[in-house]
This record gives structure tokens, sequence and C-alpha cells, in this order.
């Protein structure tokens, strides 16, 4: 189906909205719909890859291993499928919650599988070279838990110097959006869990919105950097 968008250089551009959370009705699924909307306003057109909701399967297998003396490789039918999704995309916006200070279990089995070798890496010029990639990160400690800067750097340096700089994308940054949880929840000195009483009311709702107003500007803020000429 065609847009009408307001922005006709960014008309025929994809999004791959990739959404890692087992439930649909969840804060990190909604964040996902706003970054979605925004993207669309934006002009893109969206594809929303749900990996549970698809049936992901993270664990990597005998097909998908790479052959390190065979780039052109063929991987198995639902990674190659995987393959074109991503081809097909100008940027892709990674939304998930933050659990160990990583990315889930099945979105990393989704970069293991996926991003494989002879695709996303191993040429001197990879498939996803000049492609821009946002992961939103959605974490439960609070905002001034002295835990959010060590997420934050940890998480860049997964993801955008381990993973995307390794296949020459063009930009990758990690927005962190902590205070997810209704009880705020920070760590003391000594390792003790401090949990409030849960958030209700207004001040629940002005603690969404804030987040929410937080998660759009880092989309508006990559799209921003898109039409920065170089
Ligand atoms: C297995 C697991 C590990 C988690 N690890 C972290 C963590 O390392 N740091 C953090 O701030 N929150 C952590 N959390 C909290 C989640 O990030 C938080 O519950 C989630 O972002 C809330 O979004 P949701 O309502 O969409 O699930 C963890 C949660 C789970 C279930």
């Amino acid at each position: 189906m065609s847009h009408t968008t307001p922005d006709d250089a960014t008309t025929t551009r994809t999004a791959l909205v990739v959404v890692a959370h087992p439930r649909r009705d969840s804060l990190t699924a909604h964040i996902a719909e706003l970054a979605a909307q925004r993207l669309t306003a934006a002009g893109y057109r969206i594809d929303l890859l749900d990996l549970h909701a698809e049936n992901f399967d993270p664990r990597m297998n005998a097909a998908d291993l790479p052959e390190w003396g065979n780039r052109e490789k063929t991987y198995s039918p639902e990674v190659e499928n995987h393959m074109r999704r991503i081809l097909a995309a100008d940027v892709i916006v990674a939304v998930f919650p933050v659990y160990w200070v990583q990315v889930p279990a099945i979105l990393k089995g989704w970069i293991d599988r996926v991003w494989n070798y002879g695709f996303a890496y191993g040429r001197s010029k990879p498939r996803l070279a000049g492609k821009r990639m946002l992961w939103l990160g959605l974490a439960g400690a609070a905002d001034d838990d002295g835990v959010v800067d060590i997420m934050q750097q940890s998480l860049g340096m997964q993801l955008n110097d381990g993973i995307a700089y390794y296949c020459g994308l063009a930009e990758s940054s990690v927005g962190l959006l902590p205070g997810a949880e209704e009880k705020r929840q920070r760590v003391d000195a000594d390792g003790n869990l401090l949990l409030d009483e849960a958030l209700t009311g207004s001040i629940r709702d002005a603690h969404y919105a804030a987040l929410e107003d937080r998660a759009q500007r880092f989309v508006d803020d990559f799209l921003a950097r898109d039409r920065v000429p170089a």
C-alpha cells in the first residue's frame, strides 16, 4: 500500500522496527508503536518485526552456523527471509527491555543467526553498509541510579562498537529509557534493592508521559541526524 507523506524525499524509505517482548500489551510494545508512528509521520514505510509473535527461534543451529570459507553460503529459509527484510530497510529500530544490562536473548539470537558471515560482516563492503540503526532499551532502574551510566556505556560498547561498527552501519545509537518499572527501584552501595511504592494517579501518568517524550525525542533526533548533509 502506498503512503501519502509530508516529505516526498523519504516516501520510499523503509524502517524495520524490531520488537523483542513476549507481551503485546507491554510498555516495550507501546514504545515500539510510538516509534513506528514517528517514523510513519516522517515518511517511512514500516516493516514491523515482532520476534515473539513471529515465533523467531533465537537458538543458533547447524544450518545457520557460518562457514568461514564460504561467504556466499545460503542460510536457512527463515534466516534468508530475515536477511531480505534487513536489506529492504533503510533504517532499523530495535525496541527491547534491558535484561541483565544486555539485549534480551531473543534479540541477541536474531543478531547471532541473521547478522551472519557473508551478509552482515566478512566482506570489504558489508551488505549493511550505509544503514542506520537506533536501539531503544527500556530499563527498570530509576533514572538517578548509578547503574544507568554503566548500562549506557555497556550497551553502547556492545551494540554500537561491537556490532554496528563491525558491520559497517553508517550510524548506530542507543536510546536508554530508565524508569520503566512502576515501582521506582535502585540498588544501594551494599547491594540492597530499594523498591518504592508503586506510582499511582497523576504522578504515574506524568512519569510515563516523560518516558514516552524521551523515546519520541530519541526517534526525532535519529531522524534529524539523517537530514544533516554529510
Ligand atoms: C530477566 C530480566 C532482567 C532484567 N535486567 C535488568 C537490568 O539489567 N537493568 C535494568 O534496569 N532493568 C532490568 N530488568 C527490568 C526490565 O528492564 C523492565 O522490567 C522492563 O524494561 C519493563 O518494560 P516492560 O514493561 O515492557 O517489560 C530486567 C527484567 C528482567 C525480566
